[in-house]
């Protein structure tokens, strides 16, 4: 596996040195695909169900073709048919004894192919003459793929299917059913648009409902990443203190993008040991860097809307949205403008609202970068 640049990662996955625990989750989601369970992962944005992923690929070890799809970069079915079908031929392709018979299956379809200039991996444009045709092909390609032996196929950010123009509801019902006939392959549906994937999943009224074990990630525990953060600036013979961790974690709110932003800026300007001053400074850096977008952001709302954000951001948590204290307190007005404000921030997914450990909700920003800078205007 070849090694980063910089112990802290901000994009990829770089092998298990890299990867900050996750044991507990891994290991649920390996025994569930060792036992015939398909999986359905949720977790909020960028705490890290893509480098899950790639995590439990790894530890699969070579027996297991492991196939991974970022459906969010498929907008028609006939995007995501071309897509699976390359990504289980960059899958299968490090795997000689049936590589031979998937291409061969594959030039039958007469494929325009090509090798993306940035990944090296292969891409690949069939020209399908219907539907119908699209989804004989993905079932030939599902039942090839199972006939080579044990298989996961991760289909990341699935909600976006209900996003095609075609009818996803039937969609879902005849992906379930070809999913129901494959002895080997097994199934990790991920995303972070939770309402959605879990009404594909939670709703008896959906193909897929209760077919899938439920898998949710949350923040990595602290004691954790600091161990993990120590243990990189040693190997590099560099120092960094608990406090400097905390102050790390704590603006970072836990997310483990952030913590990996910020780690890879302070480790990259520390000389021997880092201090609070090199982690205001990368803190500065990521602000101005973010800035333009987020006086964008600010002119594509009304002034109220970014003010109900602004408040939200103030605040970190709030419970209670429409609670006196809180409206007065940022002169908001009527809790009913408050919760129209509330309905289009969530929509936009600006705002989150999450479960705290006694189940009790509250709402946060979901881009904990916007709140801290929001918090510091
Ligand atoms: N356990 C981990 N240890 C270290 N880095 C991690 C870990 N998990 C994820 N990362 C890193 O954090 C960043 C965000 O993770 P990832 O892309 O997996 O999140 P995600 O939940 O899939 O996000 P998105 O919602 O944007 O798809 C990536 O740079 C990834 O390399
Ligand atoms: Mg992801």
């Amino acid at each position: 596996m070849e090694e980063p640049f910089n112990p802290f990662p901000i994009y990829g996955y770089f092998g298990p040195a890299y990867f900050c625990n996750r044991e507990h989750e891994k290991d649920n989601l390996i025994t569930a695909l060792r036992n015939g369970r398909n999986v359905t992962l949720y977790a909020p944005r960028r705490i890290g169900k893509t480098g899950l992923i790639h995590h439990v690929f790894h530890h699969l070890g070579k027996k297991w073709n492991c196939v991974y799809l970022d459906v969010q970069e498929a907008f028609s079915f006939k995007d995501f048919t071309n897509a699976l079908l390359a990504a289980v031929l960059n899958a299968v392709s490090k795997n000689n004894s049936i590589v031979k018979k998937f291409q061969d299956w594959i030039f039958t379809l007469r494929p325009v192919m090509s090798a993306n200039p940035h990944s090296g991996s292969l891409q690949l444009e069939i020209d399908f003459a219907s539907e119908a045709q699209q989804r004989t092909t993905v079932k030939d390609a599902l039942r090839l793929l199972d006939s080579f032996g044990p298989g996961v196929i991760a289909l990341d950010e699935f909600q976006q299917i209900s996003a095609w123009d075609t009818d996803s509801v039937s969609i879902e019902g005849w992906l379930r059913s070809e999913v129901q006939h494959l002895k080997n392959l097994r199934f990790i549906f991920s995303g972070s648009q939770f309402h959605l994937l879990s009404e594909m999943f939670n709703s008896a009224k959906r193909p897929f409902y209760a077919s899938t074990q439920s898998a949710a990630i949350g923040k990595i525990s602290a004691s954790d990443y600091t161990t993990f953060i120590q243990q990189h600036f040693k190997n590099s013979r560099l120092k960094i203190g608990t406090e400097e961790i905390n102050q790390i974690l704590t603006w970072a709110d836990g997310n483990t993008y952030n913590i990996q932003l910020l780690c890879n800026r302070v480790f990259s300007k520390t000389k021997k040991e880092t201090s609070r001053a090199i982690i205001d400074e990368s803190i500065l850096e990521i602000y101005a860097e973010n800035k333009l977008s987020y006086l964008a952001l600010s002119t594509s709302m009304s002034k109220y809307q970014w003010r109900v954000l602004a408040a939200i951001a103030q605040e970190g948590k709030v419970y209670q949205t429409t609670s006196k204290d809180f409206i007065t307190r940022h002169d908001l007005g009527s809790s009913a403008s408050v919760l129209r404000a509330l309905e289009f921030l969530t929509s936009r997914e600006l705002v989150y609202q999450y479960l705290d450990e006694a189940g009790k909700s509250y709402y946060e920003i979901y881009d904990i970068i916007l709140m801290r800078w929001l918090q510091n205007k």
